[in-house]
């Protein structure tokens, strides 16, 4: 059992952020990766069409064997893990926007959020939101377009630049000292998103969070594997297999798939 692989899933491209910290951190771990790309973006569909979506991508994981499922995507953990959980007895890891180390340890009381509209609209991110947001002014913002671009190898573009500027101009006015991101495509804009923000403001993601919880609960489970052998990681993509490849550092194969 325990050498069955990690399950991963995210609308797209993004959740490579998060594979690379989980095989950073447990590196004999066998993974399977899944991006469903062609359903890109997920933020702006409704919360019946998320939950669709996350149910079809667990149904593939599990059919491919995998002892638990990382819900590498903010959008899908904020409206469908819940029933996830409910539905299958695989333990799920989700990724949700780190909003309470911002607002503990911010000095000007003021953050920056950016994120989906599925993440921002969702009940449990208001639920965590109202249990830090005294004293503090939150500046939300939804990145529209941004998730696009980077599905359509669009980094480094006069298009992302003009959103990242658009985006960022009213925390930067606000005087945020953190910035959160809640979309695991994010991470890929740090460098740019750095030009954009005063040096002193504090880019924050989950990534890492998430790579030790998923430890956490393997090992409570009994789950971790036992060998030291060098692993065996799969991606799948239904959209652009070159633009996945690019952004992974080592050189992996990225295979297509439909469901
Ligand atoms: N990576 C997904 C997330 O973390 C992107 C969501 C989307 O497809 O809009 O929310």
């Amino acid at each position: 059992m325990s050498k069955q692989p990690i399950g991963i899933f995210d609308s797209g491209v993004g959740g490579t952020s998060i594979w690379k910290e989980i095989h950073h951190l447990l590196p004999y771990e066998n993974t399977i990766y899944l991006a469903d790309s062609i359903n890109a973006p997920y933020g702006p569909k409704g919360k019946q069409a998320i939950i669709d979506l996350s149910l079809k991508n667990t149904q593939l994981l599990l059919k491919k064997n995998c002892k638990l499922i990382v819900v590498a995507c903010n959008t899908a953990t904020t409206n469908a893990i819940s029933l996830l959980r409910e539905r299958y007895t695989c333990p799920f890891i989700g990724i949700e926007p780190a909003i309470k180390p911002a607002a503990l340890n911010s000095k000007t009381k003021a953050i920056g959020i950016l994120a989906t509209k599925g993440t921002l609209s969702s009940k449990l991110f208001h639920t965590t939101t109202s249990l830090y947001s005294r004293g503090l002014t939150i500046i939300e913002q939804e990145g529209e377009g941004i998730v696009e671009l980077i599905e359509n190898g669009k980094i480094n573009s006069p298009e992302m630049t003009f959103l990242l500027e658009t985006y960022l101009n009213p925390m930067r006015k606000a005087n945020i000292d953190y910035l959160v991101l809640g979309c695991t495509h994010y991470p890929y804009l740090i460098p740019q998103l750095r030009k954009h923000l005063p040096k002193q403001v504090k880019i924050i993601d989950s990534g890492e969070a998430v790579a030790r919880q998923t430890k956490a609960v393997l090992r409570k489970n009994n789950l971790l594997v036992r060998s030291k052998n060098s692993a065996s990681h799969q991606f799948f993509s239904n959209g652009n297999v070159e633009v996945m490849a690019s952004l992974l550092s080592e050189n992996f194969e990225v295979n297509y798939f439909k469901f």
